[in-house]
C-alpha cells in the first residue's frame, strides 16, 4: 500500500495536532513526543471529532468527555472510551507527513 503525503510537517507544533482531509475521510495528525501519528479524526465512545483535544506524551484526550488514546496504537486508556480508534502506519518523508492509509 502507498504512502499518502498529508501535510508538511513543520506545520504541526510540537504536542499539536492538525486536522485534514483526503478522498473524504477526516484524519488527525498529531505530533507528540517527537513522533508523528495518523488517527481517524473521530473518538470511538460517541463519534465525535478529536481535533481540538489535547495531545501529551502520546496520547489525545477526546475534547468531549475525557477519554484518552494511545497515538501508536489507537487503544483506549480510560473511560468512557472502551475500543480503540483507527491508526494508520506514518512516516516523515522529505518533510512531508505521510500515511498508509488503507
Ligand atoms: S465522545 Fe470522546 S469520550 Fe465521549
Amino acid at each position: 500500500m502507498p504512502y499518502t503525503r498529508l501535510a508538511a510537517a513543520a506545520d504541526i507544533a510540537a504536542e499539536k495536532s492538525l486536522a485534514v482531509t483526503h478522498d473524504g475521510r477526516k484524519l488527525l495528525i498529531c505530533h507528540s513526543a517527537g513522533a508523528f501519528y495518523v488517527i481517524d479524526n473521530r473518538c470511538s465512545h460517541a463519534e465525535e471529532p478529536l481535533e481540538c483535544g489535547r495531545v501529551r506524551a502520546g496520547w489525545i484526550a477526546c475534547p468531549v468527555h475525557g477519554a484518552r488514546f494511545d497515538l501508536a496504537s489507537g487503544a483506549a486508556m480510560n473511560p468512557p472510551a472502551r475500543t480503540p480508534i483507527a491508526t494508520y502506519p506514518t512516516r516523515i518523508a522529505d518533510g512531508w507527513v505521510e500515511a498508509e492509509l488503507d
